[in-house]
């Protein structure tokens, strides 16, 4: 058979609020332009982000009924850190609330002023904890990695030379390494194997910890298992540990591949560095045993990273951004190239050619959305980043949530206003706040064309 179906059935459903074109115009206006700002039961679609919007499984839910809520020494976290230690044999895993919880704990420890911390690309609540902590986040992706329609199986990877270059004058200054699997903020790409332990040598030849941004491993770990030679016959397990047996530690963001709600961990070997860890979190997440979590949320995501190793739950998640990706590039709309795990990139640049930079084509691309078909998505371009290296708008897939008649009606949507394009106009921003703009900045239209629509 060819069909593809997604692998479960639906126990629960959600209402989705039907609203028209005229209404989300008038919602938009309100917003100021930025969807951020829009009710949730105002949007149709929701492909804001794949971050804390899985569907929860009948094994996750049973779960959370047999959470432990102890304060101290909850069998839930010992279920939660077990799982963790299987997968990535790291000896000391701490929860923590969500991913840019493990970020800002982990950065005001080892970040400071003069320092530079290379990765493939932040993301950008990794790069904010960072500066915030007056260090340097450096990009080193390779080139291929910038340049959307390019095809190549690993655009995640880092540029080795450009690292050990950097890294043989800089070490003295490099507190820590790091590299995002897969690259988000590069569209979802994978990393190699090799590639990750090639980054491992180089960190390691100047004793310079090596971390993992571990938000979706499991999707990293597919794509290896379907395009690196030697690892085909591997389970999707096994790769992951393979893949963390080169690093020292990890952040993660158990909101994506832990397939829950809420969530998030530092794991790592070094006893004295998981000692200040352990001391500072206490400050503000709570108690190491629980981090931030209830016990049910840390029952919930021990089950839910078990089952996101599950090959015919990742083959089905793959899938579904690359059937989007076909539709799109048959419709002549430029998208990175191949797709990544978790979301759709459309490169705006091309998508609004007319458009200059300074007018956020890609905003003004998940303005269009929103309004022609209530589609929410996010822009990753000029707003979000100073000089990005690609200006591109996001629709990443919620786990488990969609099924292939919403992908094809976003389709539709985003093809329909593929052929009004000439129509778009620009956007300028009226108000931004002083870190993460994207969030809350408000726009307005450049020009009458925007306003009388
Ligand atoms: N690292 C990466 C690669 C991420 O994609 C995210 C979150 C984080 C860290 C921070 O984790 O949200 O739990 O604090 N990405 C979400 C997204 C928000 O939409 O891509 P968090």
């Amino acid at each position: 058979m060819k069909t593809l179906f997604e692998p479960f059935k639906i126990k629960v459903v959600e209402h989705i609020r039907e609203t028209t074109e005229a209404e989300r115009t008038t919602l938009l206006k309100k917003a100021h332009y930025n969807p951020f700002m829009i009710k949730a039961e105002d949007v149709l679609i929701d492909f804001l982000t794949d971050s804390g919007t899985a569907a929860m499984s009948d094994h996750q839910w049973a779960a959370i009924m047999e959470g432990d809520e102890s304060y101290a020494g909850s069998s839930s976290f010992y279920h939660f850190e077990k799982v963790v230690k299987e997968i990535t044999g790291f000896k000391h895993v701490i929860p923590t609330h969500q991913g840019r919880a493990a970020e800002r704990i982990l950065f005001s420890i080892i970040a400071k002023t003069g320092d530079i911390i290379p990765n493939n690309t932040h993301f950008d609540t990794t790069r904010a904890n960072i500066e915030f902590n007056k260090a340097e986040a450096l990009d080193l992706v390779i080139p291929e990695g910038k340049i959307p329609e390019l095809v190549h199986p690993f655009k995640g990877n880092i540029d080795l030379e450009k690292l050990s270059a950097f890294v043989e004058k800089n070490y003295k200054h490099i507190p820590l390494g790091m590299i995002t699997i897969t690259n988000n903020s590069g569209g979802g790409q994978p990393i190699s194997m090799s590639n990750l332990r090639e980054t491992s040598y180089i960190f390691k030849k100047y004793k310079i910890p090596f971390f993992i941004d571990a938000c979706r491993f499991a999707e990293n770990a597919y794509f290896i298992k379907l395009r690196e030679k030697g690892y085909e016959s591997k389970s999707i397990l096994e790769i992951s540990q393979e893949m963390f047996s080169y690093a020292n530690g990890c952040t993660m963001s158990a909101k994506k591949d832990g397939l829950v709600n809420t969530g998030g961990f530092l794991a790592l070997n070094d006893d004295a560095l998981a000692e200040k860890i352990k001391n500072l979190s206490i400050l503000t997440e709570g108690f190491p045993t629980y981090g931030g979590m209830t016990g049910r949320d840390l029952n919930a995501l021990a089950v839910g990273l078990q089952e996101v190793l599950e090959e015919n739950y990742l083959r089905y998640r793959l899938r579904t951004a690359e059937y989007m990706g076909e539709k799109l590039l048959a419709a002549g709309v430029s998208i990175i190239q191949p797709t990544g795990g978790h979301a759709v990139y459309i490169d705006a640049k091309h998508f609004y050619s007319h458009i200059p930079l300074h007018e956020f084509p890609a905003q003004a691309l998940v303005c269009s959305l929103y309004k022609k078909g209530g589609i929410r998505s996010v822009e990753i371009g000029s707003v979000m980043f100073q000089n990005p290296a690609m200006e591109l708008v996001r629709l990443a897939f919620p786990r488990r949530t969609y099924t292939q008649s919403h992908f094809d009606y976003a389709i539709e949507v985003i093809i329909e206003c593929f052929k009004e394009r000439d129509t778009a106009c620009g956007l300028k921003i009226i108000w931004e706040p002083p870190f993460l703009r994207h969030f809350s900045a408000q726009f307005e239209p450049v020009s009458k064309v925007h306003q009388s629509q």
